[in-house]
């Protein structure tokens, strides 16, 4: 059977490989330390567990969901942006539910990309941004993220023909890989140039909450971005909820609209059980969230201070769960020296797009105890 050519135009989704280099390490006996995918080893708070078991008896949530989400989730959701972010939202019309926001970012580019149109894609960037314009038939056009430039991109070396072309601008701070932050003098420019330039900007906010010592911000905080903004946001990092699949997109209305119609096509919602306990994280104490911060930068520490130990050259991220370390030369065979050597699994920067070549990046998502082995492993394993 052939492959529609927008499919044979994708390259292998990056932590469908990660998970097959695992599988084949283990079935050879290794322990493998795995730093690849950033899913939380944190548990789901109990709380919220207790509510999902609660709403699955509930015979109202065994029907099909509301397209957009219900009300009472959205209110959730809003009510979170007013508490965390400041940023006013109404839930009738600027918030809609998600089967997970990698769901709403693969779909967006369908809601407003027509074949040939550019999308504008973060590189090294999440891989979704790249592939969902694809998918849509758009030409994604790769903006580079360079630290010289502090992992945010040069808007001046962004062509006007390209420009004036482009329909979407997928942005992502605090940053999946390279962990850069966006300050709000950075967050106007990149409005403003969407303004002016009649594209969506899609800002996925999927680490709005993991940060140390500082308050990563909405786009949203800045009012004129409701002209053009699309942010989404998820509770898989928030609440170590990566399994359940729940997010939301919020923002301009027409933006919103244009998504929910693809949407309204193609999946019939979440499970309200699942919005249930989702409303009661939403609404729940925030030293839920302080906790897991605490837990990160004690790894954040451990892991930074030992590879500092090692030779390596990297600082301490203000926010996400990740490390992004330099290590020059190929990536591909930087990771598989360390997982052939020492069994420790990383993810090769240049699974994010060619501007992460000379990059890997760790996953805080294993403990003090098994990164300290990590480390020893590595010792050994690169001769320092
Ligand atoms: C990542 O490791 O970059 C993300 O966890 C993948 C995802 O959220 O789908």
């Amino acid at each position: 059977m052939e492959l529609s050519n927008r499919l044979k135009a994708l390259p292998p989704y990056l932590f469908a490989e990660l998970d097959e280099m695992k599988r084949k390490k283990v079935l050879e006996g290794v322990d493998v330390i795995d730093f690849g995918v950033g899913d939380p080893d944190l548990p789901t708070p109990r709380h919220i567990v207790e509510e999902m078991q609660r709403a699955v008896e509930k015979e109202e949530n065994h029907k099909y969901p509301s397209y957009e989400g219900k009300l009472e989730f959205r209110e959730a959701v809003a009510e979170f942006y007013g508490r965390r972010k400041k940023v006013d939202l109404n839930p009738e019309t600027q918030v809609i539910a998600l089967i997970g926001s990698k769901e709403g970012i693969a779909h967006l580019p369908l809601a407003f990309v027509n074949p040939g149109d550019v999308v504008l894609v973060p590189d090294p960037g999440y891989p979704v941004y790249y592939s969902s314009a694809i998918l849509a038939e758009g030409r994604p056009y790769k903006v580079p993220l360079k630290e010289e430039n502090e992992f945010l991109p040069d808007l001046e070396s962004i062509p006007d023909e390209v420009a004036r072309k482009a329909k979407i601008f997928f942005l992502n701070y605090p940053n999946n890989p390279t962990t850069a932050v966006a300050e709000m003098e950075f967050i106007k420019e990149c409005v403003d140039f969407c303004i002016d330039n009649d594209i969506i900007l899609a800002h996925d906010a999927a680490y709005s909450e993991i940060a140390f010592d500082y308050r990563p911000k909405s786009f949203l905080e800045y009012e004129d971005a409701f002209e053009c903004t699309i942010e989404f946001g998820s509770l898989s990092k928030t609440y170590n909820m990566t399994g359940w699949r729940i997010g939301y997109a919020v923002g301009n209305e027409e933006i919103i609209k244009g998504l929910l119609k693809v949407k309204t096509n193609v999946d019939s919602g979440v499970f309200q059980a699942i919005q249930d306990a989702a409303i009661v994280a939403l609404r729940g104490d925030d030293s839920v969230i302080e906790e897991n911060n605490r837990v990160y930068k004690e790894r954040r520490d451990v892991l930074v201070e030992g590879l500092r130990k090692l030779g390596f050259e990297v600082e301490k991220p203000k926010a996400t769960f990740y490390v992004w370390l330099r290590v020059n030369g190929s990536s591909i065979e930087f990771a598989k020296n360390l997982l052939d050597k020492a069994g420790v699994l990383v993810t090769p920067g240049v699974g994010f797009g060619e501007y992460g070549e000379g990059y890997v990046r760790f996953a805080l998502t294993r403990s003090v105890e098994r990164i300290k082995e990590a480390l020893e492993r590595m010792e050994s394993a690169l001769n320092v």
